[in-house]
């Protein structure tokens, strides 16, 4: 059949998916600049499957770079995780964001579509749904007004990619719309791994846990939510890469132009992952309420029922196992990769 090429294989989404990949008897080839992320993980993939990861390191702005691979390689489909992900960076930088996400992103599909390869899967968020109009979200909610350029990213390569394939339908596009993906591999050796002080919930708590934050800062208990915190869909990572698994096998039946929520469909607060981690892990978390994140929504979570319907995909693991599994990972590897 060929070969998948997956973009930001390095990365924690993309080295979690080579995993699940290599584990379904798939032939994969990695692309990566390492601007976010290190060589390492493709090590540790490596030792789980027990399989080699063919890597090229390269950037999906270098069309040159992208030539090579495509013409040396017989690459069927693409995973497309690359890209840049950090909403307050990408309010300071909206230049550079633009042009990493969609500049890179058309010149991978036009070198794509060169080489005839016409199957993309890419990483959505449910940051396109903006302050959504419905709960639970399902894909047929509106897209809404993004609060960042790295949302803004998303939303309009969702249009650029689904234009594509209205214009020519040899393409298969699968739009993966992720919600809150934390946990990590059962081995503990491949992780979520943010650089400077993370942005996000999980990579935060596990920081104060293994005692490199002093306290967790938790943005606003005046919502409209159960306890006053925000509440999200938080998805364990391997659920998620084996969705890409499910949606692969779609492309193969040459599925045209879909769009997916990837999400578990249970709410979470602030507080109750606090909670659970704490239970999980016997580690204490203290917290502290700060006022409300700019840009931040109260409720969000997926209604994932069109997912188990078409691509016989569902979430497994419960939140419970999200926090041993991110703990496992910052607790074995307090630095990253090193
Ligand atoms: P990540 O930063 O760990 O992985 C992205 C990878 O892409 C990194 O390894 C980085 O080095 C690489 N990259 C960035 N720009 C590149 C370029 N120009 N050329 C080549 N490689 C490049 O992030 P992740 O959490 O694994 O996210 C993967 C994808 O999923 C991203 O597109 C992200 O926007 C999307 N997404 C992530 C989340 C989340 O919460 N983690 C939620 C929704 C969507
Ligand atoms: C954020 C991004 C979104 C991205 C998603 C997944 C914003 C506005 N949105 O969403 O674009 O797709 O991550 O990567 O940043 N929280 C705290 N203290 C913290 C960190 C978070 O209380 O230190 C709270 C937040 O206010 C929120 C919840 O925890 O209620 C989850 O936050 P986070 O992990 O950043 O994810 P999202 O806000 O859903």
């Amino acid at each position: 059949m060929g070969k998948i090429l997956v973009t930001g294989g390095a990365g924690f989404i993309g080295s979690h998916t080579v995993v699940e990949l290599q584990e379904a008897g798939k032939d994969v080839v990695v692309l990566d600049n390492l601007s976010n992320s290190s060589e390492k993980s493709l090590e540790r993939v490596e030792a789980i499957t027990g399989k080699k990861v063919p890597f090229y390191k390269a950037d999906i702005l270098d069309r040159d770079a992208l030539e090579e691979i495509f013409s040396k390689e017989d690459i069927y489909a693409v995973i497309h995780f690359a890209g840049l992900k950090a909403v307050g960076e990408s309010v300071q930088k909206p230049w550079e964001y633009y042009e990493n996400n969609i500049a890179g992103t058309l010149t991978l599909t036009d070198v794509m579509r060169k080489h005839g390869c016409k199957n993309i899967i890419f990483s959505s968020s449910a940051t396109v749904y903006g302050n959504p109009a419905f709960i639970p979200i399902t894909e047929e909610c509106p897209k809404g007004q993004c609060t960042n350029p790295y949302g803004w990213t998303k939303s309009m390569l969702e249009q650029i990619l689904s234009d594509i394939q209205k214009a020519d339908n040899e393409w298969n596009v699968i739009l993966l719309r992720y919600f809150n993906p934390i946990g990590a591999h059962k081995s503990g050796s491949i992780g979520e791994n943010p650089s400077g002080i993370p942005n996000n919930l999980m990579p935060y708590i596990t920081q104060v846990a293994v005692g490199k934050r002093d306290h967790l800062n938790v943005f606003g208990n005046d919502y409209d939510t159960h306890d006053g915190t925000g509440v999200r869909d938080y998805i364990h990572v391997v659920d998620l890469a084996q969705g890409h698994v499910k949606a692969l096998k779609k492309i193969e039946e040459n599925a045209g132009l879909k769009i997916y929520n990837l999400g578990t469909g249970h709410g979470y607060s602030v507080l109750d992952i606090v909670k659970n981690f704490e239970e999980a892990t016997g580690v204490k978390i203290p917290y502290e309420i700060q006022g409300r994140r700019p840009g931040d929504i109260a409720t969000c979570y997926a209604d994932a029922s069109l997912a188990k319907k078409e691509l016989g995909w569902e979430a497994k693991y419960g939140i419970r196992e999200m926090c041993e599994d991110s703990w496992r990972w910052q607790k074995n590897n307090p630095e990253g990769f090193i």
